[in-house]
């Protein structure tokens, strides 16, 4: 492709300016419409969305909240099939007059019939895509069977009264980013699970206690009040169900009737996503983020090797591929330690950089960590971490593969305790204290090999603060940018990443693009921007198409339903609702 003056390839354009406006703003010559929104109809007999009138019935089949992860797949004859996470609910903003002490039931049935994900086929042609009622459409909610699979599936830590064999749970909640597999399926993460349990409280025992708050269930009452409606959000009723969350999931939206899996094998932590790639001896290797303040980045590489094709018979095998290899956590080791004090300066090498291994947890039925059993690994995979000596990483988000260069692209948000009183201090790979914009870093990973190199490629922010850093590109181009969430690539090979917390630099959200290779490397654009109180995410990147998730537009301190700061996308006086833009030329 030839780059018009000024230009890197694939970014002929002018950056958007960081703006609060209540729109998504795109640059100059583009054109972009609403895909879908919260409430649309998908399944047959769906009824319209109705704000003042909604019901857990309607909600089952309709477009569900707070979408973020967006897939697009090929079907032919100008179809695609499009996948989206919904992560979670925030009932102020879905029923007026909420009292959050006391949700009704109807209320609740909603929610859970909010959360999961949604399948739907879209038609191409010019301009956006449409969605239409097909058979492939599908809804997962909170109450889709399960199945839970791999080394820890059966395991007593697993069981419940509901399914005492421990290998069928019901639904999936908090699915935060995802990957499209190399066959055909999607891979999503179960991330903030521990905002859903009540009754932690009443646990008496040390080791369930100490696994409990490792993953941040506490507490009597939970938030949203669940308990009251279905006991197995009651820890005192019974204290496994929260095991049978933080998964990385897999669904294959080809087949409506399938059972989607739950992939023990991944290990369990609060999963941003999981992303693929096939080693060259066919083998395929996931990179796995695990989303809070000091936690770790994961690689999962299977034993046996992808089968090329789509057949039937591919795809099973594939979807088996995740069964069964070697789960790792990083450590990573800066080349200029003495030199990292937590101001964000560069050190004299010039690089944020350094050496990398990935220390093995457990390998199916076998445990390397020091007093756990392989399962303990695969349940409480954060306590097997902290034995080994990982590296607590800055809120990792995305991790993801780079489809032509191999390279591995991290995304780690923020973390505004880096360096508190009794908490990690600033190092290489985690360069600022008190870190509020993030950075993205680079890996040069071999699957064939448990050490690696690795470099920051960005540390975000206000490139006027001098604690900033662009790959050493020229800062007075770079788009402001601020706690990097998802990312993903173009056909030319330049990254993009959405944002997730721009209030951060006093603007909303957005996607922004960067070169990655020569001298343009660094030279951060910001494509566009999300409503006001919305994150970005999910972005899709075809050369004539951009798909992006507003995920919960108006959510700003002290709005709510009855005090909505955004009317996106419908306008007037209606309420804000999360949906998926595309954007074109
Ligand atoms: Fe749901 Fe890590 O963002
Ligand atoms: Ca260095
Ligand atoms: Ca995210
Ligand atoms: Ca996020």
């Amino acid at each position: 492709a030839v780059a018009a003056p000024g230009r890197p390839p694939g970014l002929d354009f002018t950056p958007v300016r960081p703006n609060s406006e209540d729109a998504v703003v795109v640059p100059e010559g583009y054109q972009q419409q609403v895909v879908i929104r919260w409430g649309d109809p998908i399944l047959p007999g769906a009824p319209e969305f109705d704000f003042d009138d909604q019901t857990p019935e309607a909600q089952e089949r309709q477009f569900g909240y707070n979408n973020d992860f967006c897939a697009l797949l090929p079907l032919g004859d100008d179809r695609r099939l499009m996948v989206n996470n919904h992560e979670y609910t925030s009932e102020e903003f879905l029923f007026r007059g909420y009292d959050p002490e006391n949700p009704t039931e109807q209320q609740v049935r909603v929610a859970w019939a909010a959360h999961g994900l949604s399948v739907v086929v879209l038609e191409t042609g010019d301009g956006a895509p449409k969605p239409v009622l097909d058979p492939l459409n599908r809804r997962i909610t909170l109450n889709t069977p399960f199945e839970l699979r791999g080394p820890a599936a059966g395991s007593e830590l697993l069981r419940t009264p509901a399914d005492p064999t421990g290998t069928r749970s019901f639904g999936t909640m908090n699915n935060c980013s995802g990957g499209v597999t190399p066959w055909g399926t999607i891979l999503s993460g179960e991330e903030n699970i521990h905002f859903y349990f009540a009754n932690a409280d009443s646990i008496t025992d040390p080791a369930t206690k100490e696994r409990l708050a490792r993953y941040g269930i506490k507490g009597a009452a939970s938030e949203r009040k669940w308990e009251r409606f279905d006991s197995r959000w009651d820890l005192a009723k019974q204290v496994n169900e929260p095991n049978r969350f933080g998964w990385i999931i897999e669904l294959d939206p080809h087949d409506p009737e399938s059972t989607p899996v739950k992939h023990t094998a991944l290990g369990r932590f609060k999963h941003e996503g999981a992303n693929i790639r096939v080693a060259d001896d066919g083998r395929v290797v996931a990179y796995m983020g695990d989303d809070e303040k000091f936690e770790y980045v994961y690689r999962f590489v299977s034993d046996r090797r992808m089968k090329p094709g789509r057949s039937k018979h591919a795809r099973r095998h594939n979807m088996s591929l995740l069964d069964s290899g070697t789960l790792y956590v990083a450590k990573f080791t800066g080349d200029s330690p003495d030199e990292i004090d937590g101001s964000g300066k560069l050190p004299a090498d010039g690089e944020f950089d350094g050496s990398g291994e990935w220390i093995p947890l457990a390998h199916n039925d076998t445990s390397f960590v020091p007093g756990m059993t392989a399962e303990e690994v695969y349940v409480f995979t954060r306590l097997a971490a902290d034995k080994v000596g990982a590296t607590k990483m800055d809120r990792p988000e995305d991790v993801q593969p780079h489809p032509k260069t191999g390279r591995v692209y991290a995304a780690l948000t923020n973390n505004s305790d880096r360096g508190a009183t009794g908490k990690a201090p600033a190092d290489e790979p985690n360069p600022r204290n008190g870190n509020k914009y993030g950075q993205v870093l680079e890996l040069d990973d071999d699957p064939a090999s448990t050490r690696f190199a690795w470099r920051l490629l960005l540390v975000c922010g206000d490139p006027n603060d001098p604690a900033t850093y662009f790959a050493g590109f020229d800062k007075s181009q770079v788009s402001p940018i601020a706690c990097p969430d998802n990312v993903a690539f173009d056909s030319h090979g330049n990254l993009w990443i959405t944002t997730d917390s721009s209030e951060a630099l006093g603007a909303n959200d957005g996607l922004y693009a960067v070169p990655l290779e020569g001298p343009e490397r660094g030279h951060v654009m910001q494509f566009l921007s999300v409503p006001r109180g919305a994150e970005a995410c999910g972005p899709i990147i075809e050369d004539d198409l951009i798909m992006v998730s507003a995920q919960h537009p108006g959510e700003v301190d002290g709005a709510n339903a009855d005090n909505p700061v955004s009317h996106w996308p419908d306008g007037g006086t209606s309420q804000p609702r999360p949906s998926v833009v595309a954007v074109w030329r």
